[in-house]
């Protein structure tokens, strides 16, 4: 089996800017699993179907396929907020575990960032994360980076304390830091210094893993 890192952590804590850069660093493909979620929830919508439905959210849990993610529809607000509802369901996580699973199983490794990644899909990964800031910073850069420039700052707050509460209080994997990852508050820090200090760990734990090269 490859070299395979698991992040996880709340809505915009930073964790899929650090999954790409520590894929990039270390030659590794990325999967923002969040996508996932946001291409059932926007099949589900699509279809005219209801979130709340959990038959017609599995249904397009199981349809799914990874080019589906690709589309820059599932980038927005609203399908965050959409794909933490159909979150919620058994049956759509247990219908997407297998492609996350074979997704990190290929040579060389993955770097899979989510919710759950370290506590239910990958409890064996070499290297895991658990990224977070406090709520204000995180709205704070959500709010920068919304090309919605009607929404305002204590909106984006709202949204996500409301997404963590959600997020945080389902039955079926809730958003946890697992007992061995390795806590990343990047409150105070530079998307640069983040990087740095998530790459020191990842570096700790290839040692431990006793695999060979370093990043570049
Ligand atoms: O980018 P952001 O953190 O706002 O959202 P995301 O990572 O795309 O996730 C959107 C929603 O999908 C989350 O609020 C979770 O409810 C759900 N999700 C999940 O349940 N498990 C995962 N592994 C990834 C996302």
């Amino acid at each position: 089996m490859g070299f395979v890192i698991a992040i996880d952590g709340p809505a915009a804590s930073g964790k899929g800017t650090l999954a790409a850069r520590l894929g990039e660093a270390f030659g590794l493909p990325v999967l923002d699993s969040g996508l996932l979620y946001r291409a059932v929830a926007k099949a589900v919508v699509g279809a005219g179907g209801a979130l709340e439905d959990e038959e017609a959210c599995a249904g397009a849990a199981r349809a799914l396929t990874l080019g589906d993610l690709s589309d820059p529809g599932l980038r927005t607000a609203a399908m965050g907020e959409a794909a933490s509802r159909v979150a919620v369901h058994a049956s759509v996580r247990a219908a997407l575990i297998g492609a996350q699973r074979a997704f990190a199983a290929r040579e060389p490794g993955a770097v899979l960032d989510g919710r759950d990644i370290g506590t239910v899909i990958l409890p064996n990964a070499d290297a895991k994360l658990f990224v977070t800031a406090s709520a204000e910073a995180r709205a704070a850069r959500r709010w920068r980076e919304t090309a919605d420039r009607d929404a305002t700052y204590e909106a984006v707050l709202a949204d996500i304390l409301r997404r963590d509460a959600r997020d945080e209080g389902r039955v079926t994997a809730p958003l946890r830091r697992a007992p061995d990852a390795i806590l990343l508050d990047t409150t105070d820090l530079s998307i640069d210094a983040a990087f740095d200090a998530a790459r020191r760990i990842v570096e700790a734990a290839r040692a431990r893993s006793g695999a060979g090269t370093q990043s570049s």
